[in-house]
C-alpha cells in the first residue's frame, strides 16, 4: 500500500504519470472511477481550495468525502508515542491509533492537513501527526499540507506544463514575500522539491540567510536538480533572481532560526517588505508567469497589477488542485 506524504517518494516518471493522468481528467472530469469510495478529510487546520476540491473531485468519480475537524465537531486525538504508555488525563479523548484504525474500516482513503505548532521547528519537522496517521491506518493516507504541501505541487507542475511544455532548463524564481505573520514552509518546501525535479534551474530568493528553508529540503532539491543536469541557487540579489525567470513563484514564510521566538524575527521581516511582487520586479524577466497558491493577501504579497495581470497563473493553479487530486486518489486506490 502507497500513501502520497511527499512528492520525494515518488520518481519523476511517477509524477509525469499523475500528471498525465491529471490532464485526462480535465478533459473528462466526470468518471465512475472511484464508484462508492469514500475519504475521510481531517482538517487540524482551515481551508478553502483544499476541502472544496477534494470534496467536489471524490463526488466527480461517483465517491464522496466525510469532513472531520478533530475537536471542533469531532473529539480532540492525542498523539503521544503508544510506547510511551501514556495516560490520558488531558482533552484528548482518543488516539491516533483507533482513529486512524476506525476511519480505515469505513473509508478507502485518509487525508490530514495538520500544520506545525509554530513553536519547536525540532518537533515540527517530524511530521509526527501525518506519521502517526500513516503508521496506524490499513488505507492510504494523502497530505493536506504539513510541512509540505504535495497537491499543491502537483497543481502548480500540471499548471506550469500546460503554460510552458517540457520544463527541462526553464528558470522557476521562488520568491520568499512578506507578511505580516510568520508562515508555513510547506508551499516553499514543495515548490523547491518538484521545480527541481521536473529538470527546471530553480532559484531561491530570500531575504537573508535566515530564511533559507530546512536543508533537508535544500539537500533534496539541490539533488533533484543534480539528477536533472540543473541548477539549485539560493540569493538575497532581487533584481539577480528575477533576470531570466520564466516563472515568478511567491510564498512567505517565517525564518527558521526564530521558530517559537517570533518576537524576535518581526523586525527583520518587517524590513523586508519591498520584496513584494510587482510590475517592476516582474519587468527583470523576459515576461515571466506568476503564480501562489493562495490565499494571498494583496498588495502585501503581490501587487493588484500582477495578480491581476495576463501572466498570473493563480487562479488556474487552484483549479488544477481538482484535477490532480483526483488523479492522486485514482493512482492510490488502483484505479490507474
Ligand atoms: N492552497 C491551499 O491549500 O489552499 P487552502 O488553504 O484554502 O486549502
Amino acid at each position: 500500500m502507497r500513501h502520497f506524504l511527499t512528492t520525494q517518494d515518488y520518481s519523476r516518471p511517477e509524477i509525469e504519470s499523475l500528471l498525465d493522468a491529471a490532464a485526462e481528467l480535465k478533459r473528462a472530469p466526470c468518471q465512475p472511477l472511484l464508484a462508492n469510495r469514500s475519504i475521510a478529510l481531517v482538517f487540524f487546520n482551515p481551508s478553502l481550495r483544499t476541502r472544496t476540491s477534494f470534496d467536489v473531485g471524490i463526488r466527480q468519480l461517483g465517491g464522496h468525502a466525510v469532513v472531520l475537524e478533530p475537536g471542533k465537531g469531532a473529539w480532540p486525538i492525542s498523539f503521544d508515542a503508544l510506547e510511551d504508555h501514556p495516560v490520558m488525563e488531558g482533552d484528548e479523548e482518543e488516539h491516533v491509533a483507533e482513529v486512524a484504525r476506525v476511519l480505515s474500516r469505513y473509508c478507502d482513503l485518509i487525508a490530514v492537513r495538520a500544520f506545525p505548532k509554530f513553536k519547536s521547528w525540532e518537533v515540527d519537522r517530524l511530521d509526527l501527526v501525518i506519521r502517526a496517521f500513516a503508521r496506524y491506518a490499513t488505507v492510504p493516507v494523502i497530505n493536506l499540507e504539513t510541512i509540505t504541501h504535495p497537491c499543491q505541487e502537483l497543481a502548480l507542475a500540471l499548471t506550469l506544463r500546460e503554460k510552458l511544455g517540457r520544463l527541462d532548463g526553464r528558470k522557476f524564481l521562488l520568491t520568499w514575500t512578506y507578511h505580516p505573520r510568520p508562515l508555513n514552509t510547506a508551499v516553499a518546501n514543495s515548490a523547491a522539491l518538484i521545480a527541481s525535479k521536473l529538470g527546471m534551474d530553480v532559484t531561491l530568493l530570500c531575504p537573508t540567510e535566515e530564511y533559507r528553508l530546512d536543508e533537508r529540503y535544500l539537500a533534496a532539491a539541490q539533488q533533484n536538480a543534480a539528477d536533472n543536469g540543473r541548477t539549485f541557487t539560493v540569493t538575497h540579489d532581487i533584481a539577480a533572481a528575477y533576470r531570466g525567470a520564466d516563472m515568478v513563484y511567491a510564498k512567505s514564510w517565517g525564518a527558521l532560526p526564530y521558530f517559537g521566538r517570533w518576537d524576535a524575527e518581526k523586525p527583520i521581516r518587517e524590513a523586508h517588505r519591498h520584496f513584494m511582487v510587482d510590475r517592476a520586479k516582474m519587468d527583470l524577466t523576459p515576461d515571466a508567469y506568476f503564480s501562489h497558491c493562495l490565499p494571498v493577501r494583496r498588495n502585501v504579497k503581490v501587487s493588484d497589477e500582477v495578480i491581476d495581470s495576463p501572466r498570473s497563473l493563480v487562479i488556474d493553479e487552484a483549479e488544477n488542485r481538482l484535477h490532480v487530486q483526483k488523479a492522486v486518489m485514482t493512482y492510490l486506490l488502483g484505479q490507474r
